[in-house]
């Protein structure tokens, strides 16, 4: 039976050991783990509603979403229906503190959110795990979000999916650090992470990208544990600058990076050498996110604030997990 409209709330989140690449893309089940931050700030809100028939309806800031925006929104209901036993149809209002489809990770938050708003709407109320299952389904970057702080998502080896789920690494008051990030252009992407995804499987560099991905993962995990900024820095350049680089040897090619982009990276390069621990990180999209210590937040603001092509600058501490709203 479904209850009352609910919302919940899910933060983005920032991959220092990205996920690229798919072991099964319908159940959207990585080729291997990954390990992110969740950051504060950034959010999605949701509302949900079960509360008749006709077709689900989606507004997103206000406006009605259709086509495969829609259909992709339906398919990730008709699972929280399923689960429920229920057949209404809901409406669903969806605000958010971060720009979409600009390389910010908003699906992550967006699904997160979805996931615990929908299936308390729903009459359900699952455990973090359960819910950091469901919210994969939607985006799999969404795993993670359900958590605060740091984050591993599990590559898992059931084919089913039932061991690919994320689960906390440490809570946000572990370490205090700063991610900043630099908007270098706010049009809306050009390759989904999704399409990115399966071209990247054509890389002859792809193998060389999982088979290196354990490694990564250990080697992140000593350094949050450590609180070591350097070694987790290094490591999320390395692991962000593979990446793109699968992707420059995909067939069709991708590059998701505009001119400001490699003037960031060079920047950040350039206040290492002055001496500022600051390191970088990119994702599907052309904006730069850089990682440091909250006594150089700052310096670094200013720093990518006058590299020319650079739009906006803003500054995030780490967040919490998805949560309730009312
Ligand atoms: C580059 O989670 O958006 O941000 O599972 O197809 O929805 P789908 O992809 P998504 O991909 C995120 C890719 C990334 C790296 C990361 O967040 O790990």
């Amino acid at each position: 039976m479904s209850v009352a409209a609910t919302t919940a709330r899910a933060n983005v989140n920032l991959a220092l050991v990205k996920y690229w690449g798919k072991r099964d893309p319908a159940l959207n089940l990585p080729a291997t783990g990954s390990i992110s931050i969740t950051l504060g700030g950034l959010s999605v809100e949701t509302e949900v509603d079960f509360n008749g028939s006709g077709p689900d309806r989606f507004e997103i800031e206000g406006a009605e979403a259709v086509g495969d925006e829609a259909r992709r929104l339906a398919t990730f209901l008709d699972l929280v229906r399923r689960e429920a036993g229920i057949q209404e149809r809901a409406r669903v209002s969806t605000r958010a503190t971060v720009p979409r489809g600009i390389g910010l990770a908003s699906s992550a938050a967006t699904f997160a959110a979805l996931a615990l708003a929908a299936t308390r709407a729903a009459g359900l109320t699952l455990p973090p795990p359960a819910l950091s299952l469901l919210a994969r389904r939607g985006s799999g970057s969404a795993a993670r979000s359900v958590y605060g702080g740091f984050v591993e998502w599990h590559r898992g080896a059931r084919q089913d999916g039932a061991d690919s789920l994320a689960e906390p690494l440490a809570p946000p008051d572990h370490w205090d650090i700063r991610v900043v990030v630099a908007i270098t252009d706010t049009a809306p992407k050009g390759v989904s992470s999704r399409v990115g995804m399966a071209r990247a499987a054509s890389s002859p560099l792809f193998p060389a990208w999982v088979e290196g991905a354990e490694a990564d993962l250990a080697e992140a995990r000593t350094s949050i544990r450590k609180r070591d900024l350097e070694a987790l820095g290094l490591l999320a350049e390395h692991s962000a600058l593979k990446m793109h680089a699968v992707g420059l040897g995909a067939r069709p090619p991708l590059l998701y990076w505009r001119g400001a982009t490699i003037e960031c990276m060079h920047r950040v390069w350039a206040l290492r050498q002055e001496g500022t621990q600051a390191f970088f990180s990119i994702d599907a999209g052309p904006q730069v996110k850089v990682l440091c210590a909250p006594e150089d937040a700052i310096r670094v603001m200013e720093a990518l604030g006058t590299v020319p092509g650079v739009q906006r600058v803003l500054t995030c501490a780490l967040g919490g997990g998805a949560e309730l709203v009312r």
